[in-house]
């Protein structure tokens, strides 16, 4: 296979419009996030000479310090999603609040949710690291533009997507219709189709968690885990691998090519923040995706793409990746 037998960006999505009707302006939304992604992959690369791999003296409204390529991926979503006239919003991990580019917001428009870095604490180590996002379409026109406004469920998605900056840039997306991976073709400003019909296998014997966190767990977590850690002696009667990359974006990449499953969970010290991971740009996004990919995605007896949020930079536990996996975590929860 050469690099031609694949189809473009713009030819896949074009034949999605045709297929499944996929909008034009959809189509011309996820081509700037393209553009966005393609530009951020390098600047990561081109980092350590332009020595913007550490942090800054700021800090955003969630109190984590800024990596100066944090503040830069920021300005390149923010600059390439005011292009199409349909996008009324902009939510950012970065921003405090909601960014509006319209006067008035009309049924029909779109907001657009952004991880513009996800794992920027791997960056000096030259580990891979990623952006996220989501796309909600408006069905009815919002009475007034406050940040309660779009406090929308991730069931309302109509895109979600992530490109991961590791050996080579990925562009994975979904609109509904299945998940579909696409790698850049350096020097050609082209992302390929090089993933189709991306699936999360049912069975794994592969988890993700940070395990220093331990001391914190609460019992169905903690259970799950030793009964992993039994191997083929236990319970489960086989053996399991342990990853932990500290980006969520690498985990998810994994658990769509190889299956697996990723748990950042609530826990004693962060339950009263309501987990780690932020529902709108984080947790939901990666929750389609998985859904779309025939995984599944939980807080802990609940789905995630059913959660009401209530803040802009809500948090909440995240349990996503092979349906056996999560479907047992979620029934030691309702233990
Ligand atoms: P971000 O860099 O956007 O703040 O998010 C990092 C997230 C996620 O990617 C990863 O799974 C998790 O934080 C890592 O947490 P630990 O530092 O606890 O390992
Ligand atoms: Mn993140
Ligand atoms: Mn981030």
């Amino acid at each position: 296979m050469t690099t031609e037998d694949h189809l473009t960006f713009r030819q896949f999505m074009l034949r999605e419009h045709r297929r499944v009707g996929v909008p034009k302006d959809l189509i011309f939304l996820l081509e700037d996030i393209a553009t966005a992604c393609r530009t951020i992959s390098h600047k990561i690369r081109s980092g350590a000479f332009a020595g913007t791999l550490g942090a800054t003296d700021d800090t955003n409204v969630q109190g984590e310090t800024q990596k100066e390529l944090d503040v830069i991926a920021n300005d390149q979503f923010m600059m390439h999603c005011a292009n199409t006239s349909r996008v009324a919003a902009l939510v950012s991990e970065e921003l405090d609040n909601v960014v509006w580019l319209k006067d008035k917001a009309e049924a029909g428009d779109y907001i657009v949710y952004f991880d513009p870095l996800d794992g920027s604490s791997n960056l000096e180590l030259n580990i891979s690291v990623g952006s996220i996002f989501s796309i909600v379409e408006l069905k009815e026109a919002l009475p007034e533009l406050t940040d309660e406004a779009v406090l929308i469920a991730g069931s309302e998605q109509i895109c979600a997507g992530y490109s991961l900056y590791g050996p080579s840039t990925s562009l994975v997306i979904t609109t509904g219709h299945g998940v579909n991976g696409f790698t850049h073709l350096n020097g050609s400003g082209e992302f390929l189709l090089t993933f189709p019909d991306m699936t999360v296998p049912a069975t794994t014997q592969e988890y993700a968690i940070n395990a220093s966190r331990q001391k914190y767990w609460e019992a169905p977590v903690a259970r799950y885990v030793d009964e992993c850690l039994q191997g083929k002696d236990g319970p489960r009667g086989k053996k399991f691998n342990m990853r932990w990359v500290a980006s969520m974006v690498a985990e998810v990449h994994r658990i769509l090519t190889r299956g697996g499953v990723f748990l950042y969970p609530r826990d004693s010290d962060n339950a009263a923040m309501g987990g780690r991971l932020r529902l709108l740009y984080e947790a939901s996004p990666m929750a389609f995706i998985i859904e779309q990919a025939g995984g599944k995605a939980s807080v802990g007896g609940a789905r995630i793409m059913d959660v009401a949020p209530t803040e802009l930079h809500q948090r909440v536990p995240v349990i996503l990746g092979s349906a056996e996996e999560v479907d047992l975590l979620d029934q030691y929860h309702s233990e």
